[in-house]
């Protein structure tokens, strides 16, 4: 049982361009996170995000997708490769690749994602266009408990943005990004102090039932 003086250790996986994982490192160098980055695995060998945890010192594996021919083999080297770290929580930081059940079985109640809608609406890819060919006035994003349901799992934390009438895609996922820079390391911060949990009724923060998502204000 990780306590508040002890360091969560935590592997993060990315695809991409890294400012979730940016803003977590910073945030575990600010002594805001009690957490340990112990590797940082990129399904893709060019993502940006390899290049943030090497600045800073931290451990990095390519795990490329590609030399895989089923989801399955991919997912049991990713396993084999999680595995002699035994982290405490595992942190999908815009991994952009659909995990098996096996996967998602080991680690559940340990593994977060971030989002960029305000879920459940808007699952998947390609948000920001779909809000804005909605129509919707309002957009953001959300941390939630990884389960076999694509981004379907228990909310913890939304934050909200407007959308302005002359926003692109790009505009407004920029909005709803620095957002997503706040919210993510407040919902690893209280697991990783132990505040927050999986139960099968849905998210408990400090032992109480979430009934809706904790709006970030
Ligand atoms: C973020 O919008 C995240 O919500 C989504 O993918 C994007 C990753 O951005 N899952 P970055 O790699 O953290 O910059």
């Amino acid at each position: 049982m990780t306590n508040i003086l002890t360091k969560l250790p935590v592997i993060i996986l990315i695809s991409g361009s890294g400012s979730n994982l940016q803003a977590i490192i910073d945030q575990t160098n600010a002594g805001f996170l009690p957490i340990q980055v112990q590797l940082v695995i990129s399904n893709e060998p060019t993502a940006y995000g390899i290049q943030r945890a090497q600045q800073v010192g931290i451990a990095t594996q390519i795990l490329e997708h590609r030399n895989f021919t089923t989801r399955q083999a991919y997912d049991n080297a990713l396993l084999e490769l999680i595995a002699p770290y035994d982290p405490e929580l595992i942190v999908l930081a815009g991994f952009m690749r659909i995990l098996t059940s096996n996967f998602v079985a080991r680690y559940q109640g340990r593994m977060l994602n971030i989002h960029p809608s305000l879920l459940p609406k808007y699952p998947g890819l390609n948000t920001h266009a779909r809000v804005l060919a909605a129509g919707d006035t309002v957009h953001g994003a959300s941390v939630h408990f990884v389960t076999e349901m694509l981004d379907g799992g228990p909310i913890i934390i939304q934050a909200e943005v407007p959308v302005m009438p002359d926003d692109s895609p790009e505009t407004l996922a920029a909005r709803v990004l620095v957002k997503e820079h706040l919210i993510y390391p407040q919902a690893i911060k209280w697991f990783a102090e132990g505040r927050l949990a999986l139960a099968s009724q849905g998210v408990l923060l400090d032992k109480q039932l979430l009934t809706r998502p904790v709006i970030w204000s």
